[in-house]
């Protein structure tokens, strides 16, 4: 049995406020008070762990320790099976320095041509850490095939080159909200919530 949320404040152990913003949202309906790490001028830790639960419970357990509050944070990515799951963790490096993600598509479709097996993943992990070092963690996934070229304009990162099971469009081609509802993330949060957040 996963530990129940019981407290009163929440870290959200991230420094984009986008994500603060989003987690905020979900988790309004609870009754949790949410505080950024940003706002509370936590330090960034490095992400050296070489899974995507590793990084996430990295981060949350950092600022459930700085902060002496509990901190939820996430770690996500994208995982092409032909490269044995590639780029992985280093699905926001792949970008580079000025954040260009069209550099980081052209990779994967490089990396992949000539695979017949064009299966991927995006994954998103979610860690909950108490101060008392307990931590709780979540795994969520969407499968679908890695397309070329990128089309669509209303996602970010690897959304134009995606296509999620049972669809026909790219997530960079769908409405936010059919995204959202389907994504790793919203798998992810749905995983979380029902464990630690609601009453049994
Ligand atoms: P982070 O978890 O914020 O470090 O994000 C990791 C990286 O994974 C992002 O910069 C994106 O490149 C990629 N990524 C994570 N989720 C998605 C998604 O829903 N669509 C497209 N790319 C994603």
């Amino acid at each position: 049995m996963a530990r129940h949320f019981d407290e009163q404040k929440l870290v959200i152990a991230s420094h984009n406020p986008g994500k603060v913003r989003e987690i905020a949202d979900l988790l309004r309906p609870f009754g949790v008070d949410v505080v950024s790490a940003g706002d509370l001028d936590l330090p960034e830790p490095e992400e050296t762990e070489d899974t995507f639960i590793g990084n996430a419970l990295l981060k949350a357990n950092a600022a459930a320790k700085a902060s002496g509050l509990p901190a939820l944070a996430d770690d996500s990515g994208l995982a092409v099976d032909a490269l044995d799951g590639a780029p992985g963790i280093f699905s926001a490096r792949w970008a580079g320095p000025e954040k260009d993600f069209m550099i980081a598509m052209k990779l994967v479709e490089e990396l992949m041509r000539g695979a017949e097996d064009r299966a991927a993943k995006f994954v998103c992990a979610l860690a909950l850490a108490w101060p008392d070092g307990h931590t709780e963690v979540f795994e969520g996934t969407v499968a679908g095939d890695i397309t070329w070229p990128p089309v669509g304009d209303k996602g970010f990162g690897y959304d134009p080159i995606f296509i999620a099971e049972g669809e026909t469009i790219t997530f960079a081609e769908m409405e936010p909200e059919r995204k959202h509802a389907m994504s790793h993330r919203a798998d992810a949060f749905r995983q979380l919530v029902a464990a630690c957040f609601q009453s049994s």
